[in-house]
């Protein structure tokens, strides 16, 4: 599963509101990754968190997308300069119906079940979800999943490039 092709397919479905909120999308995803994820979980994963930071920061507040590998494993992060969350809601952000301020959820269409369908899904995968305050200010959302091979069209332009060779050749010349 590419994690970009899945992200654009959900920034796309939420272009609207993004373009009325003047938001600013900064997406850093690596075009190669590739996650091991049913597809429609990944792109409600993903849809869940973006949702979040499009519905919860204020009109030209930044989003940032990056992608990070582990050992075996890749770790998504959907940053944003919204906000934040209190650190004593943090514990139970991912429980059901959780939310920090209900009045104001349920005015933005949230029923509290976005960020526990996140954890069980990617829990499901065989992955974690997390947040952490975001610097300065804002809310750092980050998944992890396990990665997945590279297509085999990426492993034959590996075999036939030698980038190994053509670094030492231009080190030694
Ligand atoms: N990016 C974010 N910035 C600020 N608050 C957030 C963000 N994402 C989630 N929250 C808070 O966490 C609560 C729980 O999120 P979620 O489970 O998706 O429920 P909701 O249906 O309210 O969106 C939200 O009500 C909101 O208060
Ligand atoms: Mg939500």
């Amino acid at each position: 599963m590419s994690v970009q092709d899945t992200v654009k397919r959900v920034l796309l479905s939420l272009q609207d509101s993004i373009r009325a909120k003047r938001l600013q999308v900064a997406d850093h995803l690596r075009s190669e990754t590739q996650v091991r994820a049913d597809p429609q979980a990944l792109e409600q994963v993903l849809f869940n968190l973006l949702d979040n930071a499009v519905k919860h920061i204020p009109p030209g507040a930044w989003i940032f997308l990056r992608d990070k590998s582990l050992d075996g494993a890749v770790r998504i992060e959907v940053e944003d300069s919204g906000p934040g969350i209190a650190e004593e809601h943090r514990q139970r952000l991912f429980e059901r119906f959780y939310r920090v301020d209900p009045g104001r959820s349920r005015e933005l269409g949230g029923t509290g079940l976005g960020l526990a369908i996140v954890k069980d899904l990617c829990v499901a995968m065989g992955g974690d979800v997390g947040m952490e305050p975001a610097y300065p200010k804002g809310s750092l959302f980050w998944l992890t999943l396990d990665a997945a091979p590279t297509r085999p069209s990426d492993d034959k332009q590996e075999e036939t490039a030698t980038p190994r060779q053509d670094h030492a050749e231009k080190a030694s010349s």
